[in-house]
């Protein structure tokens, strides 16, 4: 029988980079979980430990602050210790890495009777080399309808735009959310097409003053005199937080909105979904 109010209300945060992501988010996640109700809160990880990977450390720091599931996207390898970690972790790397790679490309999430495939995937484009994402996705969601499952998410990371509108199109319908990563800029696209929430680019968690969360001396002396310093996270800056959050209701998102906050400042809504 199927309850006619099953409802799940899911929270989605783009790239948490470094520790002042790390820290943003730990400061608001409490609030968010209880004044708005969340079910379950998924956040991308692949920037989490000083910009570069995520570490078991860093992972169970943010597990205990109230995140369900990690994902992660073209750095989702560059901290060598979580591999061992990503069988026995609700932690998932792109669903389009080589089979025979660590760890899983998609996780169910649970919570009474019902369930969440969440599934990441990572573009082609200016990306390691990995499978095909779009004819890996088809194959995957219709895998995961055949068992059963009705409510699916997709963390798409990917750089370019055209490619994550492509998504949306083939999906159309088919998945409860398609949420954009890796930019770390947010855009302001949020849309609710026949039940599936888009979004191109959530944004970061992190330093928002900085280059896409790193301090600006380095990309600055490699985009003026070509010469490559290693990336590092700001030693002060001014944060922002940013999650969007859904209602997933059989299988369709009825309602989507993006909260933001700065600093330890309240959270506000910035935006909400176009129901087209
Ligand atoms: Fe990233
Ligand atoms: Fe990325």
């Amino acid at each position: 029988v199927i309850n006619p109010s099953a409802h799940l209300r899911i929270a989605f945060i783009g790239d948490i980079v470094g520790k002042p992501g790390r820290n943003v988010v730990k400061h608001h996640l409490h609030k968010l979980r209880s004044e708005y109700n969340v079910d379950f809160v998924i956040a991308n990880g692949e920037n989490i430990s000083h910009g570069f990977g995520c570490t078991i450390k860093n992972a169970n720091e943010m597990f205990e602050a109230g995140v369900d599931l990690i994902t992660g996207g073209n750095h989702s390898f560059d901290k060598k210790d979580i591999l061992p970690f990503l069988d026995k972790y609700p932690i998932i790397r792109p669903v389009n890495f080589p089979d025979e790679t660590y760890g899983k490309g998609w996780y169910i999430l649970e919570k009474e009777d019902e369930k969440l495939a969440v599934i990441n995937l990572m573009g082609f484009f200016s990306m390691p080399l990995c499978d095909n994402p779009f004819t890996k996705i088809l194959s995957v969601v219709k895998k995961l309808k055949e068992d059963g499952i009705k409510n699916i998410f997709i963390d798409f990371h990917a750089e370019a735009t055209a490619e994550k509108r492509t998504l949306l199109s083939l999906l159309r319908g088919q998945v409860a959310a398609i949420c954009g990563t890796h930019t770390h800029i947010g855009t302001d696209d949020m849309v609710i097409e026949d039940g599936t929430f888009y979004v191109t680019d959530v944004g970061l968690s992190g330093c928002m003053d900085g280059i896409i969360g790193m301090e600006e001396k380095a990309p600055i002396k490699r985009s003026t005199l070509c010469l490559h310093e290693s990336l590092d996270i700001p030693k002060k800056c001014k944060k922002i937080f940013q999650t969007v959050v859904f209602d997933i209701e059989n299988g369709k998102t009825t309602k989507s909105f993006k909260l933001k906050a700065l600093d330890e400042q309240a959270l506000f809504v910035s935006q909400e979904a176009i129901l087209l």
